[in-house]
């Protein structure tokens, strides 16, 4: 490093510094003598290598879908019930998390490629703030699972289901993030598991850990009851009010006990706005994330916005 370079890194530490007291200072000092730092350095660089790979694969995705990044053949609509029931055609906008994170979304915007507002009236300064949703996880959030969220011993022997698992987006984190040795997706949708299949052939992901099954969830009880954690993100716009009820008590039957579930939603509310609050109440107990050592590998910006509930399965 240049005598300049040392120079502007002590000043981007001391301003650091600056606003600490002695005891934060001692623990920084501690933290830095003691070496730990550099397991959590090679930490935070082996989560940015797998990082830049998953911006790869979103790259490779936003090539072959349209922007909305919703296919033709989709039968998308906003729920009657639940967080998400303010959803309209009209206020609703899908922007994908994992396909454009906030920077890229920003652009679009500045390009004109996708409106934040809509018109309450058509010829007036009456705006809106449209509501904006996203039908897949952020890398960020899935970072946030693997790292932080669920126990570390994801080992060899654990199987991972991601329930409609649409670009494959959390089947690539798994693999990349976690040792697992099957990581499945169940999606609907034939389309979007084509899409699957070319990704791992672009990318040379290991078929033999992750698989995808064109199937109803429905129909694979089998694949529910011998996974180990379970992720289940919100099939409220893509099925009614009555389907969405039969897949949670599907899911209360199938899942196996010490099983974990992971979702972006509070399922206690989601299951209160479906009114089966009560028949699948004592089934699931919430956690705290199991490695929150691992929040250090994260801008404190960025946690603000994770939403994510862990729960274990009674
Ligand atoms: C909100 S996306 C979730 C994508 C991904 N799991 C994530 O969290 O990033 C829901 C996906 O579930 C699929 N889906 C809806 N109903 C399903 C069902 N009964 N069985 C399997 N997949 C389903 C949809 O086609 C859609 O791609």
């Amino acid at each position: 490093m240049s005598e300049d370079g040392f120079q502007s890194v002590k000043t981007r530490i001391l301003k650091i510094f600056q606003d600490l007291d002695e005891g934060e200072l001692s623990e920084i000092k501690d933290w830095i003598c003691n070496q730990s730092y550099q397991k959590d350095l090679e930490n935070m660089r082996k989560l940015n290598e797998t990082d830049n790979k998953l911006v790869k694969i979103g790259k490779a995705i936003k090539k072959i879908v349209p922007l909305s990044a919703e296919l033709p053949d989709e039968n998308i609509a906003p729920p009657t019930a639940g967080d998400q029931s303010d959803c309209t055609v009209a206020n609703t906008c899908h922007v994908d998390g994992f396909l454009y994170d906030d920077d890229e979304t920003e652009q679009l915007v500045k390009k004109g490629l996708l409106k934040r507002y809509y018109c309450l009236d058509c010829h007036s300064r009456n705006i809106k703030d449209l509501i904006f949703i996203s039908h897949s996880m952020s890398r960020i959030t899935m970072q946030y699972t693997f790292k932080v969220l669920l126990p570390r011993d994801l080992d060899k022997k654990k199987q991972i289901l991601d329930v409609g698992s649409r670009f494959g987006n959390i089947l690539y984190g798994a693999y990349y993030l976690t040792n697992a040795s099957h990581i499945i997706g169940v999606e609907i949708n034939q389309k979007f598991c084509d899409i699957q299949k070319q990704i791992m052939s672009k990318f040379s992901i290991d078929s033999n850990r992750v698989k995808m099954i064109n199937s109803d969830i429905m129909e694979c009880q089998d694949i529910i009851s011998n996974s180990d954690i379970i992720i289940l993100n919100a099939l409220d716009f893509f099925v009614d009010t009555e389907q969405h009820r039969q897949i949670w008590k599907f899911c209360k039957k199938s899942f196996k006990k010490g099983s974990y579930l992971v979702t972006t939603r509070c399922v206690t509310e989601l299951l209160e706005s479906l009114n089966i609050c009560e028949e699948l109440s004592d089934w699931l107990t919430i956690c705290k994330p199991c490695q929150l050592e691992n929040e250090i590998l994260f801008d404190t910006d960025d946690l603000v916005d994770i939403e994510l509930f862990l729960y274990i399965v009674n």
